[in-house]
Formats: structure tokens, sequence, C-alpha cells
């Protein structure tokens, strides 16, 4: 296993180009299943996540080639209509596969996902949308059977968005017979940028990025080739490192429409935003004035950046909220926080955070995605050194931090955890 070693505190200068969007590359990895021949995915993160679903497409017959930042995908010689266990447990993203195997192939045999560091879930709306579109959803042995000779077209409306349930049933619904409505749809930036690639394919979808989304089924769908926008959620978690460091960072490529609410509350602690024609730049101030902030589905903020704010609330002087309504368990990094000096209070669902923190660098332990990011940012904040263990969680979704971080003049390196 691998750790990250810093060294703080540093104030962070320079430009960092941001990635492709891990969260809209998983889907048209998944969205190519549903032509035959070979699609061209371009703008692809170099990320563990991409390669997982690589696996899966593999695994069905398809011939996955990785030429980053580009993937091709050629799904000619499918012939295995399954996603197994061992790859839908170390990445849930893996049941975007059912929609586009139910809808092409009429068959889909997908494992549960099970549980998941930050919260239970559940995987219950996807299934009941295939249902509603005539499927026949059986759950045995841990695995989603699904068989359909051919999907069609219903009025589905979500009791709460999903991402990737919207998207999975988006997906199914291109090849349905007849119209399906999805009411209550997630609107992320991401699912548009789905619809965009599918309806380059040959689909007929309008209102992707509202709460309505209307797919008329076809027949056929053809190849396409795709480039995925750059990820909203490292563009800010580059912002907020510019902005707890006091530095002055340019995140290239970052798109700003995407990140309307990570902005704002940038701007109301205090930080400078300039939007410029190649990105978004912060310039950071030393103290920061406390937040109140609630995640929510998009356009709200996003439940991906509330563990990378909380450093900035740390840099606050006075009480800030953080109250978390997605997930339930997503404030795993506050005891590692609290053992680098942070004062932290969690009742329920909300963080309550008092600052201004001085934090000390010590071991911490990544327990997913974000929390990882947020450790980091801890350490690039903090006197002393800091060990981030267990990175694997940040390398799923993160395309060389420590990289790009050391380029801004962080202190980072990555090291082989000793084992005793
Ligand atoms: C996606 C993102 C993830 C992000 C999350 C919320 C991808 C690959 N991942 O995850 O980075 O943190 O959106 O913005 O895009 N729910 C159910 N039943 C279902 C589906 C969801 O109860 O069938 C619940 C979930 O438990 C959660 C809420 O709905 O409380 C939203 O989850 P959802 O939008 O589905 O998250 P993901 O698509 O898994």
């Amino acid at each position: 296993m691998e750790k990250l070693v810093i060294q703080g505190p540093v104030t962070l200068s320079g430009e960092v180009t941001i990635s492709g969007a891990k969260n809209a590359a998983l889907p048209m990895m998944a969205a190519a299943l549903l032509a035959p021949g070979e699609s061209h995915l371009h703008n692809m993160p170099r990320l563990q996540d991409l390669i997982t679903m690589s696996k899966v497409l593999a695994i069905m017959g398809c011939d996955v080639r990785l030429d980053w930042p580009s993937i091709k995908i050629d799904t000619t010689s499918v012939d295995n209509l399954l996603a197994p266990y061992s790859l839908v447990k170390t990445m849930r993203a893996s049941v975007l596969v059912m929609g586009p195997m139910a809808a092409r192939w009429g068959e889909a045999r997908v494992s549960l996902p099970g549980g998941c560091a930050i919260g239970t879930r559940p995987i219950n709306l996807h299934i009941a949308g295939l249902e509603a579109m005539g499927a026949d959803v059986r759950v045995e042995h841990g695995y989603v059977h699904v068989k359909a000779r051919r999907l069609r077209g219903a009025h589905i409306k979500f009791p709460q968005p999903t991402v990737t349930g919207t998207e999975n049933l988006m997906m199914a619904a291109t090849l349905a017979k007849g119209t399906t409505v999805l009411e209550n749809a997630a609107r992320e930036p991401e699912i548009e940028d789905l619809a965009l690639m599918l309806n380059k394919m040959g689909a007929r979808i309008r209102g992707a990025g509202t709460p309505i989304i209307t797919i008329e089924g076809v027949d056929e769908l053809q190849p396409v080739s795709h480039h995925a926008i750059p990820d909203r959620i490292e563009a800010g978690t580059f912002l907020v490192a510019g902005a707890v460091t006091g530095g002055n960072v340019l995140a290239r490529k970052a798109d700003p429409r995407h990140l309307e609410a990570v902005l704002e509350k940038l701007r109301m602690a205090g930080a400078d935003i300039t939007i410029e024609r190649e990105g978004i730049r912060v310039r950071g101030t030393d103290v920061y004035t406390p937040l109140d902030i609630m995640t929510a589905p998009y356009p709200g903020f996003p439940t991906d950046m509330q563990a990378q704010f909380m450093i900035l609330m740390l840099k606050s002087r006075g009480q800030s909220m953080l109250t978390e309504t997605i997930f339930e368990n997503r404030f795993m990094h506050v005891p590692e926080l609290m053992r680098m000096g942070a004062d932290i209070e969690v009742k329920g669902r909300t963080a309550i955070v008092n600052g201004p923190a001085h934090l000390s660098g010590t071991q911490v332990m990544a327990t997913d995605l974000r929390a990882s990011a947020s450790l980091v940012l801890a350490g690039l904040i903090s006197e002393g050194t800091t060990e981030v263990l267990r990175i694997y969680h940040m390398d799923r979704g993160y395309e060389k931090l420590e990289e790009k971080l050391a380029a801004l003049g962080a202190n980072i390196r990555r090291e082989k955890t000793q084992m005793y």
C-alpha cells in the first residue's frame, strides 16, 4: 500500500490543468455498449475507477483499449451479460452497465454493490425504473437478474434525484419501444454530457440537465466519438487548495457554469475568484469568514465537495456549519482532522466547525475518495509532516493529485507504506 507524505505549511501558486470528469467518463464507457462497433472516448482521466470499468466491459467481451486520455471500446464480441461481484464491490458505478445491457440484449446479471463507506447506497430506484419499462427483475444470490424482450417507454417519477439512476434509465430508454419520461431526474452536468453523447449516437433525448427528461426510443444507435467535460470536483478541490494555502492558483479548463454553488461559497468565505479565458483563478487570504453549507442535488452544493470545504472552515474565524443531506455517513474525515488539532463537533448530519484551527501534521487514514482529498488539503496547511495512509481511495478519483500539487509548489511525495 502507498501513502502520501506532505510537509506543510505551503502557499500554492501557478496553474493546474483539470482532467476529464470521472463521473462523466464512467457512464460514457457504459453507453458505448448501446451501439455495435467501436466508440472513441476522449479526455478520459487516468483513474482506477476507469480501469475498473474497463475490466467490467472486458469481462462482457468488449475489446477495450486504454490509450490515455482516450479509450476505445469495441462491443462487437460481447457474449457475457454479467457484471461480477469482484468488480462491482470495488466500484458501485459498475451498475451503469445494467441499463445498456437490458436495452440492447434484453438481459443483464449485475451484482448488487453492497456496502459503501459513506452509506448504504441502494440501487432500488434503478431496478424500479427497469421494471416500469417492462423488465422482469429478480434479485437472487446477491445478483440483479434483468430480462426483457424489448424495454418499453414508461413514465418514471423518482422519489428523490439519483445521478447514476437517472443515467442508467436514460440509457435504457434510448432503445426502448416508445417514449420514456423521467421526472424529478438528477440535473448534474455529467448527465447533460451523457445525453449529448447519446444523441450523437442517434438517440432522441430532450431535457437533460432539467428535472424532466424525455427519451423517444429508437431501433438502433451508432458508435461515436465524444469528449468528456472537465471534472468540476477536481477543479473545486484545487480552488479550495489555493484558497486554504493563501495562494494564487489558476484551474485551467475548469468550467464556471458547473461550479456556481462552489464559487459562491468560496467568495462568501472571502476568497477572490476570477473567471479567466483559460479557467478559474483563486487568490486566497489568511483568515476566512465562517460558512453555513448544506449539501443538495445539483445545482445545489455538491456532497463531493463537502469534505474539502471543511478545511476552508478550519481557516475561518468563528463557527461554521456543514450539513450533509445526501449520504448518511460522510463525516469520516472528522476524527482524523481532530487528531490534527481541529475543533469539530458532529451532531447527526451536521458538523459544527470552530476555527481558526492550528493543525499539526501526523499520520491520518483516508476512508473514502473525497475524505482523502480533505486530508491532503489539511496536510498542506499543517505544521510539520502529514502522512495520508490508504491513498488508494484518492487514486480512484484524482488523476496525479500529488504531481499536480507538487507543480504548484507543495512538498508532497508518494511512498510505500511500511507494514509492521
Ligand atoms: C453519484 C456520483 C457521486 C456523488 C453522488 C451524489 C457517479 C459515478 N457518482 O453517485 O460521486 O457523490 O452522485 O452527488 O456519478 N438512492 C436510493 N436508491 C437508489 C439510488 C440512490 O435511495 O436506487 C439514494 C442514495 O442512497 C443517496 C441519494 O439517493 O442518498 C443520491 O444518490 P445517487 O445520486 O444515486 O448517487 P450515485 O449516483 O451513486
